[in-house]
């Protein structure tokens, strides 16, 4: 089931998904489902910004990541791992240990996904953060995805890469072309989900996962069957509904 908000920036938008995440934040040991790209970085800035001025304390919160590129070292300055590093991990007192990116290099990425699925069972995930593609993608998972999907490697579409390319030099070439991602499945045990979605760019996904049948076509149109979605959208984003 869908709630739908919609605001004038994406500041607005920021501040109501950081709303959510405060109140989850009370229970005593929250397991968070964190997102890349560009959508939650807002959020991240006001749950930087709660945990300096408010003391609010990450020491008992378990976090597991959506995705990450699969043929760039964790190292990279644009791994998935290096992104949550520099705009939220290092900046509040979450332990290390209770961090969980999925893992993009190494010999065999196809055991590293049973691993991560593995690991993410033991868990309920309270609340999960998630942007939406242009071509309505959530984590990784691409049109044409199975709904029952695990922890699985995609390659990755040309607008998706396409759409990334600006965050390695505006060159697609540099984008990976593959990446590991947490399945459709994995995505919907999360008890909770907000959905972050800004800009024109967005507005046709965010069209087909709210209004159009569900379908593999439209990734995210798998929320519709869960039953606790919040859909953060701007005036932009919200302007085909
Ligand atoms: C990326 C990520 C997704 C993200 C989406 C939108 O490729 N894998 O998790 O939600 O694309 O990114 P952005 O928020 O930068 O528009």
């Amino acid at each position: 089931m869908f709630n739908i908000i919609v605001k004038d920036t994406y500041d607005e938008v920021s501040l109501e998904a950081f709303k959510i995440m405060h109140e989850v934040m009370q229970k005593d040991s929250p397991v968070l489902g964190l997102a890349t790209g560009s959508s939650p970085v807002g959020l991240y800035k006001y749950m930087i910004r709660d945990h300096k001025d408010n003391g609010t304390s990450y020491k008992n919160v378990v976090t597991f990541n959506l995705d990450e590129y699969i043929g760039i070292p964790k190292s990279h300055e644009q791994s998935y791992y290096t992104f949550m590093h520099d705009n939220l991990f290092n900046e509040i007192d979450v332990p290390e240990d209770n961090i969980h990116i999925p893992l993009g290099e190494g010999d065999d990425v196809e055991k590293n996904c049973l691993d991560y699925e593995e690991e993410l069972q033991k868990y309920e995930i309270d609340l999960q953060v998630l942007g939406i593609g242009s071509d309505g993608h959530i984590a990784f998972n691409e049109p044409g995805t199975p709904f029952d999907s695990l922890t699985h490697i995609m390659e990755l579409e040309e607008q998706t890469r396409k759409d990334n390319a600006r965050f390695f030099d505006d060159d697609i070439n540099q984008v990976p072309t593959h990446a590991i991602t947490m399945g459709l499945a994995s995505i919907m045990r999360a008890k909770k989900i907000i959905i972050i979605a800004t800009g024109a760019n967005k507005a046709d996904a965010v069209y087909s996962m709210l209004k159009e049948d569900k379908n593999v076509a439209c990734p995210a149109s798998i929320l519709q069957d869960h039953p606790d979605v919040t859909v953060l959208l701007d005036q932009e984003a919200a302007s085909k509904l």
